[in-house]
């Protein structure tokens, strides 16, 4: 099985489907609940959602009573976002978030869900990090959650086979991937409930904690906390993510 994985913006294409919501994991009122255990994350609250997908955290966000502004390149997602959420407080925005600058505006930065590490070049990955910390004002918390390489290379499975209710039907994806260069590289088949059958490719670069801390320290935020789910599970080979939670230096 093999798709466009020569395209450079691959995420564009990827992002738009109906598929999508099987790839992304939408607990975001029980994120939530783990963001305020962990932080301190109170209403009135600024919060800066980069790459926001359909809006589902700033939603819950906004029902906490913090003022997001989700930012996401994809077109469907915002429209999703903001037909959806209706709010003064909130805003959502169609643009690139690597170079949306809102400097020092935020108390929370939030990249959540695997939405970085997109590119093979370490540099180009690393511009995320440029309006993820300097948004945030000095001391302003950020949440960070990707892919945990620990527990992908013990649980590793080439093949992926999932069915996602849609409806009074079912969606089937099938999932095939591979590890090349650092990266996890998926191929996608998805086959709509009428019989309509999709191809999708995606790709993320796999950093470890200490490759991220020092990324992130190199904008100035401080890495304080590790978990592997939002269960506050360890981090670990055994736990399916990485959470990053800390501070930006005063
Ligand atoms: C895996 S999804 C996660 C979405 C959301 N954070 C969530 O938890 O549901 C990644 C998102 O990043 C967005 N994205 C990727 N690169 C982007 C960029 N440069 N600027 C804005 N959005 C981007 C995609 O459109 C997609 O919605």
């Amino acid at each position: 099985m093999k798709t466009n994985s020569n395209n450079e913006k691959w995420w564009i294409d990827f992002f738009k489907g109906d598929f999508t919501e099987v790839v992304l994991n939408q607990q975001a009122a029980e994120t939530v609940s783990f963001m305020k255990e962990v932080g301190q994350v109170l209403p009135g609250m600024n919060a800066f959602d980069q790459c926001c997908g359909k809006g589902y955290l700033a939603h819950e966000l906004d029902k906490a009573g913090l003022r997001v502004t989700g930012i996401d390149i994809s077109e469907p997602y915002i429209e999703y976002a903001r037909t959806r959420l209706s709010s003064e407080r909130t805003a959502f925005v169609l643009g690139d978030a690597e170079t949306y600058l809102r400097p020092a505006a935020f108390d929370i930065s939030i990249n959540w869900n695997t939405s970085f590490g997109y590119h093979e070049d370490d540099e180009e990955n690393e511009r995320m990090l440029i309006p993820f910390s300097e948004n945030l004002k000095e001391g302003g918390q950020f949440f960070f959650s990707t892919m945990n390489p620990l527990f992908i290379a013990r649980h590793f499975q080439r093949f992926i086979v999932k069915q996602v209710p849609s409806g009074d039907s079912t969606i089937i994806t099938i999932r095939e991937s591979r590890i090349e260069r650092g990266m996890m590289k998926s191929d996608w088949l998805i086959v709509y409930p009428d019989g309509r059958r999709e191809t999708a490719y995606g790709q993320t670069k796999l950093y470890s904690v200490d490759q991220f801390r020092a990324m992130f320290l190199r904008h100035g935020l401080l890495v304080e906390k590790v978990y592997g789910d939002i269960a506050l599970s360890p981090y670990d080979e055994d736990h399916p993510s990485m959470i990053l939670y800390g501070h930006k230096k005063q």
